[in-house]
């Protein structure tokens, strides 16, 4: 019998950059809880298109789950603990999902990773998000982590200035992209999603990036 057959889409940890790392398939297995998890998160606190303080909306819409949520409006971008939608505190981060995020972390050599912020961001075909760094983050030192459901996309993850040139790589789901340290500040960004239709999430992906943010 050969392994791959049970896990025909996880391998070994990639290097895209010292600090940065693809770990194919790593939440794979956790799809179904993961699942779960998501619609609590829409249940509660639904995907919405934030005004940016520029005065447009973002085309991908977002919710969080976590002590902290990051929104946007025509003040700024920040972290918030109530939703501003609804005035209540975020759903609560699920216990397997930090656990998950955790290792996925330790894996990419950040021990002790422990997110108190999760973005749930949902894309539709021809969403894309432009590029972008995280940095409304109070520490640094602490890494993103990125995991990919649903629909495949073309992940853009460029230098520490937004005119460096772009590595663009397919994120499948259950991939995990991890990055910290030294490419903690890289821009990043997500091309335009291609139309098709997953088994479990159907015609969307959704991404979710665990943060430490206060
Ligand atoms: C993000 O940069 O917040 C999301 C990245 C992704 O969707 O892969
Ligand atoms: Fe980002």
């Amino acid at each position: 019998m050969n392994g791959e057959l049970f896990a025909p889409e996880s391998g070994a940890p990639q290097n895209l950059a010292p600090g940065a790392c693809l770990l194919p398939g790593f939440a794979l297995a956790q799809a179904c809880e993961l699942r779960e998890v998501v619609e609590q998160v829409f249940a509660a606190a639904p995907p919405r298109r934030w005004l940016t303080p520029g005065g447009r909306r973002m085309a991908v819409a977002m919710s969080n789950c976590g002590p902290l949520g990051w929104v946007s409006d025509e003040h700024g971008y920040r972290y918030a603990a109530l939703d501003p939608d609804s005035g209540r505190p975020w759903p609560a981060l699920d216990a397997r999902l930090a656990l998950l995020a955790g290792e996925a972390a330790a894996t990419a050599g950040f021990a002790g990773f422990v997110p108190d912020a999760c973005l749930v961001n949902r894309y539709q075909p021809g969403t894309a998000l432009s590029l972008h760094q995280d940095k409304d983050e109070r520490d640094l030192g602490q890494p993103i982590v990125s995991i990919s459901l649903g629909l495949p996309a073309v992940f853009l993850f460029g230098g520490l200035r937004r005119a460096d040139p772009c590595l663009r790589m397919a994120l499948h789901d259950g991939d995990v992209v991890v990055w910290g340290g030294p490419a903690r500040l890289r821009y990043h960004g997500v091309a335009a999603l291609k139309p098709g239709r997953h088994p479990l999430w159907g015609e969307q992906r959704i991404n979710l990036t665990l943060r430490k943010a206060g």
